[in-house]
Parts: structure tokens; sequence; C-alpha cells
């Protein structure tokens, strides 16, 4: 614990985090362990909070998602709603906010929502994971609460779903979190209804999807069915019918969000997610700008895709409010990774952790400005998006880049 910030959760509890749902369990437990101790220090009232928070807490909320079902999907059309809201108008430019693997509960995340807060963004969104588990008071604790520290955009705020929330079946993601993410429909607001959406104007369409739900599956399931964070039917029906995103007669920019990478230089790719969006689009398939979240890290890469799936720039901003970590790739062969922010900020536990940050889009007409913003509002990489309209073509180019952000150079890539 940081004794300057009592309230807040300590980056060391988060260092090496891994992937089970009992680590992550555990660790929700110590955490409000630690938070109890600090309030009433005597050693019998420590032991027995140690017992009733640490152990008996662990079981039972384990034991209790371990087991337990997950929250009913939720999908469009709901409550009137079909998930698709109109950017605002008349304005120059739009600006929007994106945050993942944010919500840490930590001075970090605060300072980055602070950055956030100072460019006062039409929207902001959050790519996903609560850590530990997305336990309500996870929630309130992040995005709720009076000093809960998430930015509200001017016109809404949205949120999609990680592994994280799954871990606890995603009961308060979808119970606490959307009805508190609300966004502005023309003259009314509505809340969140489904873990997916489209944002959208005269140019651009920013499509957020739902990759964490499937994330997960229950015990001994999971060893036939192996999660891979493909789209529901439900999804997959509304990206057909409702956002119509094979029309090759629309020809607006394609802006993706999703928790999980399409593709990785350090960890899993998830091909068939790329693979339900190319059967989707088929005719009017066209490289996307893809940005993604899960690896706590902020890293571009070049226009990729698996042979039979869309192909995309991604943009993987992951670095919202975890220890950034800073290792090198150890998945090169695909050979599209080109920029990665390994300043190293301050060593954690021995080991060297970067900055986090977010990125601002700002939609201007037909060009999207994008910066990269760390924690310290420096602008670490800026690029600027075209779309052509004739075609739906996306063209990108580096306005700054940094000193310290390492490059990599493009290398055969045979799976291109
Ligand atoms: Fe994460
Ligand atoms: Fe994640």
């Amino acid at each position: 614990m940081d004794p300057q910030h009592p309230d807040k959760r300590d980056p060391k509890q988060y260092i090496d985090l891994g992937h089970s749902k009992a680590e992550n369990h555990l660790k929700t437990q110590v955490a409000l362990y630690e938070k109890r101790k600090q309030y009433d220090a005597s050693t019998t009232n420590v032991l027995r909070a140690f017992f009733w928070t640490n152990l008996f807490g662990f079981f039972y909320h384990y034991l209790k998602s371990r087991f337990g079902r997950k929250a009913p999907y939720q999908f469009y059309p709901a409550n009137g709603d079909n998930g698709i809201y109109p950017l605002i108008t008349g304005q120059d430019t739009v600006a929007i906010a994106l945050l993942s693997d944010w919500a840490t509960d930590t001075v970090e995340s605060d300072q980055v929502a602070y950055v956030v807060s100072t460019y006062d963004p039409d929207y902001t969104i959050h790519l996903g994971d609560v850590y530990f588990v997305g336990t309500p008071r996870e929630v309130a604790d992040n995005f709720t609460d009076a000093n809960a520290s998430w930015h509200y955009g001017r016109h809404g705020s949205l949120a999609l779903a990680g592994n994280h929330e799954m871990y606890s079946n995603g009961k308060a993601y979808f119970n606490e979190l959307l009805p508190a993410m609300r966004i502005r429909k023309g003259d009314e607001v509505a809340t969140q209804q489904a873990g997916f959406f489209c944002l959208e104007n005269e140019h651009w369409r920013i499509i957020g999807l739902d990759t964490g739900y499937t994330s997960t599956n229950r015990p001994f399931l999971e060893v036939i069915f192996k999660p891979d964070c493909s789209f529901r039917d439900e999804q997959l029906a509304w990206l057909r019918n409702v956002v119509r995103l094979g029309d090759p007669t629309d020809t607006r920019g394609i802006i993706l969000l999703s928790h999980h990478p399409y593709f990785s230089s350090f960890r899993d790719d998830h091909p068939v997610i790329g693979r339900q969006l190319r059967e989707i689009m088929g005719e009017a398939a066209r490289p996307v700008l893809w940005f993604w979240g899960h690896e706590h890290r902020l890293l571009f890469y070049d226009q990729f895709g698996f042979p039979d799936g869309i192909r995309a720039w991604g943009r993987c901003v992951g670095h919202g409010g975890m220890p950034v970590e800073i290792s090198e790739p150890n998945r090169g062969n695909l050979g599209q990774l080109r920029l990665y922010d390994r300043r190293v900020r301050e060593r954690i536990r021995g080991m060297p952790v970067g900055y986090n940050g977010f990125a601002l889009l700002k939609l201007q007409g037909t060009s999207l400005l994008v910066d990269y913003i760390d924690q310290n509002n420096v602008v670490v990489v800026s690029e600027e998006w075209t779309v052509d309209r004739q075609t739906g073509g996306l063209a990108v180019q580096t306005l700054s880049v940094r000193d310290g952000i390492k490059r990599y150079e493009p290398v055969a890539n045979k799976d291109a």
C-alpha cells in the first residue's frame, strides 16, 4: 500500500498478474483486506479481517463465479435502442478518448483520467478490464462512486467488456456499469444496452465490438470449448442487419474497437474475429483501423490480416492503468510491429514499467487526427488518417514520434 494514497490500490498488486480466475479473485479479496486493515489495525481485527476477507471471501466469490452462470447476454433491440448513436454535429471537431485496461483504481489511473479531463472530450470509451474481477465494488471505485475518477464525456461514455469483467460472470458489467454509461441520442440520453455499439457521422463509423463475453467459459467446458473471444450470433446479426457492415455503397471510414487483439507480436492472436467480419463484409471488406487493449502496452502495427480475415491497422492502447509492460516482442514472425513505447517510467518489484496513457481521436470531416497521450500529458505519437469517400479506403500519415519510442523495421511477412 502506498502510504501517501491509502485509499488507492498499489500497482505492486498488479505486476505479473496472471489470467486465472482464482488468482484474480484472490487479489480482489487481498485488496479489500488491505483497505479494511488500514481503518482498524488492532491485531484481533486484522486477523479476523484476514480470514473473513481473504480466505472466506476468496472461496465464496471464486466458487460462486466459477460454477455460477454468466449474466444473460444483452443485445439489440433493447428498450427501443438499436445501438447506433449519431455523433454530435454542429462543431468542427468531435473528440473521443479511448482508454483500455484502465480501471485499476490506482494513482496512475487517476492521473490518466485527469489528463483526459483536461481535453474535455465529447465521448470517452473504456475498452474493457475492470480489475481484478469486475465486482460491483470495483465498478463503483472506478466509475460510479462520488470520488471515482472515470471522466464522462460531454456527450457520453461507453464501455466494452474485457476478460476481467467476465471473471465474475459479467454481472456487475451488465447490471452496474452499463446503466452508468450514458450517451446522447438526439435530444434524449440513452443508457448503454449491450456490450457493443456503433457511433457514426457523415464520414466515419466507430464500431465497438464485444469479445469479452466469449473470453471465458465454465469449468470443464473450457477444456472442450476453448474460449476464443468470437462474436456471438446476436452481435453478428446486428452487424449484418442493423449496422449493415456488408453494404458496399457505404464508403465511410471504419474504425473498430475491441478488448482483445485481432493479432499480436506478443501474445495470442484472435483470427476468428477477423474471419467473422470478413464473412459479413464480403465485397465491402476493406482495411480498417482497429483499436484494442488487453495487452498492457502501446503498440502500432502495419496493415495486416490473416488470409481468410479482414485486414487492419492495429493500435494496441492497453496501457490505460495497469503497469505497462515493455518486454521484447517474442512473436516477431508476423513482422508487422512498427512502433512500441518502451520508455521506462519506474521499476516496480524490480520490473521496468512504462508510461500509462490513452488515445485521443479528433474527427474533422474526412480527416481523423489521433494523438497518443501519456499520463504526463506528453503526446507520444501523433498520426492523421483520411478516408477516401469514393472507395472508403483509409490512408495514414505519421505526424510525430517522440524520442525514445522504439521503431521496428519491416521484415518479410510470410502470413500476409
Ligand atoms: Fe488487461
Ligand atoms: Fe484483458
